[in-house]
């Protein structure tokens, strides 16, 4: 199994033919350049988003998401009709969650996986659907556990023993019933191109396959719980299937051995489908994706004569990563010696790992592109670096952009469409900014950008605080932290 490259080989990638090229892997498809040579979004120059919503923007293109979401269902839908089963796909929220995108995926037919209180009640706030909505989660409080059984959730995925006896207390108090799943823990790893050799994971999320089958007799001797199947998810930003066949593999057997104490109707696989951050990724397309997981799942309950599940997959990343791009403004650039035959050039933007964590967290890889004009220039090659007091604020860490590149331009980075918005921070005091989206050649603000009063505004020292103010309430019953 394969996993994107986070770090290459050598520092630098290869000088392109054209700095100003946008490759049509990372970039919306929407995404092109206008007689003048400046980039537009969704038919929109990003010189006139500047203008009216200011950088850093994020930008995201709606009619994107909603070809993806669309693309993706079809994908699983057809896998599994292939096997006279059903798939149902549910958006993971937690690459980018706000009322407009949970409104653009539910309308193309996904359902909705959230991981916290919080998550739940933007899902709700939409108004979603909650029975179409499942419920992820290693700690799950008590009251997010009260709340999403409440609403009547579709789903919840119990992740421990502890939670398990947590969730069978509250169903029992309120006199409801609840749909579950076990998450397992299949020993495969995404990060681990060895695959088989992983005997046993070492990380927090589920329940190991062998306490998983104890875990399942339990809760079919619980009145207020109903077992509907299996959970696994084995990481994120995966290329190719041979992961996801493998782990099927390990969960089917499970998933046969269960039938023997009832029904099992579904087994959800969860998601992890990666996207190209930059030219050079290759992620195997999400057709060929689907039917061979689908594939996968049908070969080993054929081996073991039983029944194919309906299932269920939970991409995130897929359906929105490659619908975002953010906008900066260059301020600053330095070329810096980096050894006599060397020279980095520095382009300073006025974001950096508040907006995009991903490269300080992960390694991640990203490209970029001059966006209010093309230019002759000789290429440099550039490190793009955010604002913050941290030599590791870096956004795109090695692209060649044009030499002239200088500031005042606008600079693109594709591909920020998920876990950037939804990972930011307000470090050093730097605001977050606003999401736009784009359709039909129209751009409107989804979520607004922060202000220095959203800033100051939890400061206890410039607003009085208020009795017990240590729970914040987000909306009716949902109380996170
Ligand atoms: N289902 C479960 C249970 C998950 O934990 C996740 C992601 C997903 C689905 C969706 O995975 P996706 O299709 O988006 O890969 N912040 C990291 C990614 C963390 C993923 C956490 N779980 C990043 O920026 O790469």
């Amino acid at each position: 199994m394969s996993a994107a490259p986070q770090s290459r080989a050598t520092p630098w990638p290869a000088v392109p033919d054209d700095a100003n090229a946008l490759a049509a892997n990372v970039w919306p498809d929407a995404a092109d350049r206008d007689e003048h040579g400046v980039l537009r979004l969704g038919g929109i120059p990003a010189t006139t988003l500047r203008e009216r919503f200011g950088t850093p923007l994020y930008v995201l293109d709606e009619d994107e998401v909603r070809a993806r979401a669309r693309r993706t269902l079809a994908a699983f839908r057809t896998a599994a009709a292939a096997h006279d089963v059903q798939a149902r796909v549910y958006y993971a929220g937690k690459a980018f969650l706000s009322t407009e995108v949970v409104h653009w995926v539910t309308d193309e037919g996904l359902a909705v996986d959230v991981c916290t209180g919080g998550e739940l009640a933007v899902a709700l706030a939409a108004g979603a659907d909650p029975s179409r909505l499942g419920f992820h989660g290693n700690n799950k409080s008590v009251a997010e556990l009260e709340r999403a059984v409440a609403v009547g959730i579709g789903s919840i995925v119990i992740d421990s023993w502890i939670e398990l006896e947590r969730l069978a207390a509250i169903v029992e108090r309120r006199d409801a019933q609840q749909a579950v799943l076990v998450r397992v823990n299949s020993g495969v790893h995404a990060e681990t191109h060895d695959f088989l050799a992983t005997a046993h994971e070492d990380q927090k999320f589920g329940f190991t396959l062998q306490d998983a089958a104890a875990a399942v007799a339990r809760i079919r001797e619980l009145d207020g719980l109903t077992f509907v199947g299996l959970h696994c998810h084995i990481g994120s930003q995966i290329f190719g299937t041979a992961g996801f066949r493998e782990s099927a593999a390990r969960v089917v057997e499970l998933h046969a051995a269960l039938l023997e104490g009832g029904d099992v109707p579904v087994l959800n696989l969860g998601g992890g489908f990666g996207i190209a951050y930059r030219p050079e990724d290759d992620p195997t397309p999400i057709e060929e994706l689907a039917t061979g997981i689908v594939e996968a799942v049908a070969r080993e309950c054929a081996v073991r004569g039983i029944p194919i599940p309906n299932l269920a997959f939970e991409p995130g990343r897929a359906i929105v990563g490659k619908a975002g791009v953010t906008l900066y403004e260059v301020g600053t650039t330095k070329p810096v010696e980096v050894d006599e035959s060397f020279t980095r050039l520095y382009v300073s933007v006025d974001g950096g790992m508040s907006d995009n964590a991903r490269p300080a967290l992960y390694g991640a890889q990203y490209t970029a592109r001059v966006a209010s004009r093309t230019s002759d220039a000789e290429p440099a090659l550039a490190r793009v670096v955010g604002k913050h007091c941290e030599s590791g604020d870096i956004v795109v860490d090695a692209e060649y952009l044009p030499g002239d590149v200088a500031p005042g331009d606008l600079l693109a980075v594709p591909a920020t469409g998920a876990y950037c918005f939804s990972l930011a921070s307000n470090y050093n005091y730097v605001p977050r900014p606003p999401v736009v989206a784009l359709r039909g050649g129209e751009a409107r603000v989804i979520v607004r950008g922060e202000t220095v009063d959203d800033l100051l505004a939890r400061d206890a020292g410039l607003t009085a605080p208020t009795e017990g103010n240590d729970m914040p309430v987000l909306s009716e019953g949902i109380e996170t932290k």
